[in-house]
């Protein structure tokens, strides 16, 4: 995949899967304006990302405002001419249940995941749309959006969010030949570490220098960062230029298309619907098959 030529930012991309994908795009031939809250990171995060290849210019700031947003896409526009490709990475977790989220964890949350793709989002289709040449902006979302997860209100919140706004965007900028798509990650990072389902998988892979097991690779979808920065490489070059508007699923050797919500079946009564009518006819017709929520437990075979 060449992508020589292109200028891309990537949020987030001071570890973890952020630097990965910076790390794919530079090997594929991009300039890349890398970010991270920690200047440090950032440093580390241009040294690393310049030795895949291509250039690289690094802005420690925190997305979630207006200012940040500006600061990468002017990055860019200053250091390497243009902006072809922003991918929206950054993210924490304050994971709680419900009755025990504070408002910090709350508010939190939403400015960085789903904050800092509207204003980092916003921001690279102005600049997109006056150069006139399309674009490609990649969010990301997260299984907890698609399903919901027990303790992550907020994060659940926000990626649903961020995947209906890649809806919404590649609606309205699909005259612009600028695509958008949500790409649904999962890979053991930091932040897969602190979910305590993955934990114990991802600290004997690492213990052991192992890879982690084929039934985690395929069934479950988790492996390597590397192993999800195909995807955004392909979504930012021009052999997805038809790809918009999908959330898209990538880790260890899967690769899903996952489906819209859309209405799964439908009653139709003259003069509609009273509570009473509803009740009578729910389990055997609307709500004969209701839908399952939540991301499954991860399944290991018998003697795994
Ligand atoms: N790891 C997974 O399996 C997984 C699954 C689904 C979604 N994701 C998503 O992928 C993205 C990266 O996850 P990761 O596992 O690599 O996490 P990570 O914690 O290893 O990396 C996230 C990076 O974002 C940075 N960051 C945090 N707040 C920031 C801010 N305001 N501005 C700029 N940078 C900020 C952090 O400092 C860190 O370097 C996140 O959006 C996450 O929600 C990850």
């Amino acid at each position: 995949m060449d992508l020589t030529g292109k200028v891309a930012v990537v949020t987030g991309s001071g570890r973890g899967l952020g630097l990965a994908y910076a790390r794919a795009l530079s090997a594929a031939g991009a300039s890349v304006v890398v970010n991270d809250v920690d200047r440090q990171a950032v440093e580390a995060a241009v040294e690393s990302t310049e030795s895949a290849g291509g250039k690289a210019f690094g802005v420690t700031a925190a997305v979630g405002t207006a200012e940040a947003a500006e600061e990468l896409v002017s990055a860019a526009v200053e250091h390497f001419g243009r902006l072809d490709v922003l991918v929206t990475n950054a993210g924490i977790l304050r994971d709680k249940v419900l009755w025990k989220m504070t408002d910090d964890d709350f508010d939190d949350v939403i400015r960085v995941h789903l904050r800092g793709t509207f204003t980092c989002a916003r921001a690279a289709a102005v600049r997109m749309r006056e150069q006139g040449r399309g674009g490609r902006i990649v969010l990301i979302g997260s299984p907890a959006g698609q399903r919901g997860n027990f303790g992550q209100t907020n994060y659940a919140a926000a990626k649903a969010g961020i995947a209906a706004m890649a809806r919404t965007w590649a609606l309205e900028l699909a005259r612009s030949h600028i695509t958008v798509n949500a790409v649904v990650p999962v890979a053991a990072t930091e932040m897969t570490k602190t979910i305590p389902v993955f934990a114990p998988f991802i600290e004997e892979a690492e213990r052991t220098g192992a890879p982690l097991p084929d039934w985690m690779r395929r069934q479950e979808g988790l492996g390597t960062m590397e192993d999800a920065a195909g995807l955004v490489t392909f979504l930012a070059s021009d052999a997805s230029a038809a790809v918009t508007g999908q959330a898209i699923g990538i880790g260890g050797d899967r690769l899903a298309l996952w489906a819209h919500p859309q209405e799964k079946k439908v009653a139709l009564r003259e003069g509609g619907w009273s509570a009473e009518d509803i009740a009578a006819a729910w389990s055997d017709g609307v709500g004969a098959r209701p839908e399952t929520f939540g991301i499954p437990a991860p399944q290991p075979p018998a003697g795994d």
